[in-house]
């Protein structure tokens, strides 16, 4: 295909030898599969910062380290030049969760580097080679449900672990390959302990993928993990391997637990029909 301009300066450096397909594009950014050498990889070019809201971003970034004070305050306000290196940190977020999980044992795909503003990465395929499907896509029994559920529940404890919490985890940021589940899609990755809204970031992307697998495993829609381990996790108490039981009794001195419950409830609720409007909507294109 005709190189998109974005991909040139990769061709011109070497990094990759030829861009064979647009795989996916979105909102925020546009997946290619390229060629580099023998092997097929991905490139993800992010869309230009202007086409996304700004605001939304700030409260991620809280908490996250930004090197000198200059473009700390640009990044809090909205000043071009804070805009300019938002744009930086963002896009330099994902590849650096990348390379911190992967080394942490976490299943993400290999990052090859980060070029021109543009990730390379390896393609995530399924057992035929094909470019594997998204979990919100896939039908599964109840047993497979499970063992996804669990296989992510120890990925997210890993990342915890790594002080990072994914904060866009949704059955379309999974991909499923042929040993299983594997995480995508870090640009707003949350700092656990430097963000105030990390505990409720943490339990709405363990929320997010218990409403789905829980479709196919309703006993999982009884499970509370996200609390489990962030209570946990506060304590100074949790290690990637730490075994979980899903079970976890709120404390009754500080919450009213039937409306802590009832607002998790609604949570997933509102997680399942967003999925559903998705699902109905990619069955449009
Ligand atoms: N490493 C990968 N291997 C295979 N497919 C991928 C990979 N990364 C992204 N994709 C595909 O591209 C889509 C968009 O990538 P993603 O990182 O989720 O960006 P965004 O959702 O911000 O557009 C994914 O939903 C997935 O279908
Ligand atoms: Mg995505």
């Amino acid at each position: 295909m005709k190189t998109p301009t974005a991909l040139r300066a990769l061709i011109d450096d070497g990094v990759i030898d030829e861009v064979l397909r647009p795989l996916k594009s979105g909102k925020e950014a546009a997946v290619y599969v390229v060629r580099s050498g023998d092997d097929v990889r991905c490139a993800k070019v992010y869309k230009d910062m202007a086409q996304r809201s700004f605001q939304q971003r700030v409260q991620y970034q809280e908490g996250r380290k930004v090197r000198g004070s200059r473009e700390a305050r640009a990044i809090g306000k909205a000043t071009s030049y804070g805009r300019k290196q938002q744009e930086t940190a963002w896009k330099n977020a994902e590849v650096d969760a990348l390379y911190l999980l992967r080394e942490a044992g976490v299943r993400v795909p290999v990052p090859y580097g980060y070029y021109h503003g543009v990730l390379v990465m390896e393609l995530v395929t399924d057992a035929e080679g094909f470019s594997a499907p998204r979990l919100g896509e896939v039908e599964l029994t109840a047993e497979q449900a499970r063992e996804f559920h669990a296989v992510l529940v120890r990925q997210v404890v890993r990342m915890l672990c790594c002080g990072l919490i994914h904060g866009d985890l949704s059955p379309y940021n999974v991909l499923v390959g042929p040993d299983g589940p594997i995480v995508i899609d870090f640009p707003q990755v949350v700092s656990a302990a430097g963000n105030n809204a990390a505990r409720q970031m943490l339990l709405r992307d363990m929320n997010n993928l218990t409403a789905s697998l829980g479709r196919w495993a309703p006993e999982l829609l009884d499970t509370w993990y996200g609390e489990e381990m962030w209570a946990l996790f506060e304590a100074g108490d949790l290690l990637p391997d730490t075994a979980l039981t899903g079970k976890f009794v709120h404390d009754e001195r500080t919450v009213d637990v039937d409306s802590v419950r009832e607002a998790i409830e609604n949570a997933r609720q509102e997680a399942l029909i967003r999925q559903q409007g998705r699902e109905a909507a990619a069955m449009d294109d």
